[in-house]
């Protein structure tokens, strides 16, 4: 791949959930079945936009998804946590993530300008496994997220809560 640039972000469709369940699979451990996972991604889905996907396109190939939920209510000062984040292992470590990160909060930003013309995103909450380094890089490096708890054995062992406020989501490029 030659650089960023040839990925495009979008909001995720119907069609595009065999290849995030495929993503996933190679991602995460804690669902095995193609199934539950299918169902899972669906259920999300229809929680929009309380629930919000979108995936990364790399020459008309998904390769990485990010979900974002919305906590706490459809406020004018907004919370979201982003729930889950992955990218195919064959494109880790090329600014994927990244790019996953950046252009899906411009849609978000656009979706909460249209909501309510007074909102912003006043915080962001992730949390990813302590063992978890590449997540810690890029809750820290994308979004300026600083550790705020951890939360014992959460899923597979000790999870750290991570938050990013206003001042380094402002950073953000628009
Ligand atoms: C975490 C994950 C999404 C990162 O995606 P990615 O496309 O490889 O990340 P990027 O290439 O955009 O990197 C973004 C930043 O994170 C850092 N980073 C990413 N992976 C890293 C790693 N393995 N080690 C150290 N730093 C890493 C990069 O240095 C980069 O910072 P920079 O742009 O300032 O150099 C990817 O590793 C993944 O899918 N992991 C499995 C799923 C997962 O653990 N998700 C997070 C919990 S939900």
């Amino acid at each position: 791949m030659s650089g960023v640039v040839e990925i495009y972000v979008k909001p995720m469709e119907q069609n595009d959930i065999d290849d995030v369940v495929r993503i996933y699979l190679s991602s995460f451990k804690g669902m095995r079945s193609e199934d539950l996972v299918k169902r899972w991604f669906e259920c999300n889905m229809k929680a929009y936009p309380r629930m919000q996907y979108f995936v990364a396109l790399y020459r008309g190939r998904v390769i990485g998804y990010i979900l974002w939920v919305e906590k706490g209510g459809f406020r004018e000062e907004s919370v979201w946590e982003l729930e889950q984040i992955a990218v195919d292992p064959e494109f880790r470590r090329l600014g994927v993530g990244r790019r996953l990160i950046e252009d899906s909060l411009g849609y978000l930003k656009i979706y909460l300008d249209e909501r309510q013309p007074r909102s912003r995103l006043k915080l962001i909450l992730v949390s990813s496994s302590s063992s978890n380094e590449a997540a810690r890089r890029l809750y820290e490096n994308v979004l300026g997220a600083r550790e705020e708890a951890v939360i014992r054995d959460l899923y597979r062992g000790d999870e750290i809560v991570y938050i990013a406020r206003y001042y380094t989501l402002e950073k953000l490029k628009q």
